[in-house]
């Protein structure tokens, strides 16, 4: 299977992450929102995101005027037709994700590659909207795409090897590491990440300590580049309750039971960096 040309659907901070990697890798890319003002501030995210990599000297003005002209920023979903490979990175929401792939499955080329870049979701509940189940996989890249290195590769139980080979080929082109991961909620990174997330949030309801003290003693205690409340702001509120949620559903343990607060804030509209509000204030 021979990748060239990329197609990106949904217009958050992944989307565009992951297409500035991908152009950057050498794709072509076509980024689809579904309104033109998403569409036209995305393309702004990522030239500001390139002009600063020529600025700290990391990139030649050329290479970033080439990348640019390899992306088609779109709301035309048909756009993606003679994509051979889709990568959706919409809301973390199951029936949304279904009705995609079934639309996706209708218009893009026959043989093209469906993935899906969810955190927690079955990656066969996608598949199965399809009529292509052995060509769907989840490419799961790590927020900043920009900056972190890892990608799981969700392998579900329909996919051909041939699907997953291209798939790794994809991420190492991106210059990323792949790991292969069993289609099974949260994967590895987030199976692991959000029992702690989580754990911070109940720490800071009981009043053990502040916000700011929470996330600084898990800085300097254990050496992480950012603390969890902030982590949580970074990921955003909705998404990590919909992560939680998710792994609830799939193995009841407690530990994943969204603490309140999460809810509260969510309901609030305080969802972390991208409302300028969440554990922090962001101005
Ligand atoms: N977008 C793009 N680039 C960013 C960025 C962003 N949001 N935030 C920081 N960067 C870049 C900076 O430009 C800088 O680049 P250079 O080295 O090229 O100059 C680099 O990252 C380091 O940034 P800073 O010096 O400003 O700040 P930092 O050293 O504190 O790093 C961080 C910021 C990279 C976000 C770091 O704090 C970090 O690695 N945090 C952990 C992030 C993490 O755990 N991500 C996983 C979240 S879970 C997930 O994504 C899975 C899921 O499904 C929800």
């Amino acid at each position: 299977m021979q990748i060239n040309k990329i197609g990106i659907v949904g217009s958050g901070i992944m989307g565009s992450g992951i297409a500035e990697v991908a152009m950057l890798a050498g794709f072509e890319v076509v980024l689809r929102s579904r309104k033109q003002e998403s569409a036209v501030s995305m393309v702004g995210a990522i030239e500001r995101s390139l002009v600063r990599r020529v600025e700290k000297g990391r990139l030649e003005a050329q290479e970033a005027q080439d990348a640019l002209s390899r992306l088609l920023a779109t709301t035309e979903i048909d756009e993606l037709v003679d994509c051979d490979l889709v990568i959706e990175s919409v809301v973390e929401d199951l029936e949304v994700k279904r009705h995609l792939f079934d639309h996706l499955d209708r218009i893009v080329k026959p043989g093209a590659i469906l993935a899906t870049n969810t955190s927690t979701l079955p990656v066969v509940d996608l598949a199965a909207a399809t009529r292509r189940p052995e060509l769907v996989c989840g490419i799961h890249f790590f927020n900043p795409a920009t900056v972190m290195g890892l990608v799981e590769i969700v392998r579900p139980i329909t996919a051909s090897d041939e699907t997953i080979a291209a798939a790794s080929a994809f991420v190492k082109k991106c210059a990323k590491d792949g790991v292969l991961v069993k289609d099974e909620a949260g994967f590895v990174v987030n199976a692991l990440l959000f029992p702690y997330l989580n754990s911070a949030v109940k720490l800071l309801e009981r009043g053990v300590a502040t916000a700011e003290e929470i996330d600084r003693s898990m800085k300097l205690g254990c050496g992480f580049p950012m603390g969890p409340l902030a982590l949580l702001d970074l990921v955003g509120l909705d998404t990590s309750v919909a992560i939680l949620d998710a792994l609830y559903r799939e193995f009841g343990d407690v530990a994943t039971l969204a603490a309140p607060t999460l809810r509260r804030k969510l309901a609030a509209g305080q969802l972390g960096k991208k409302t300028k509000r969440g554990f922090y204030d962001y101005h």
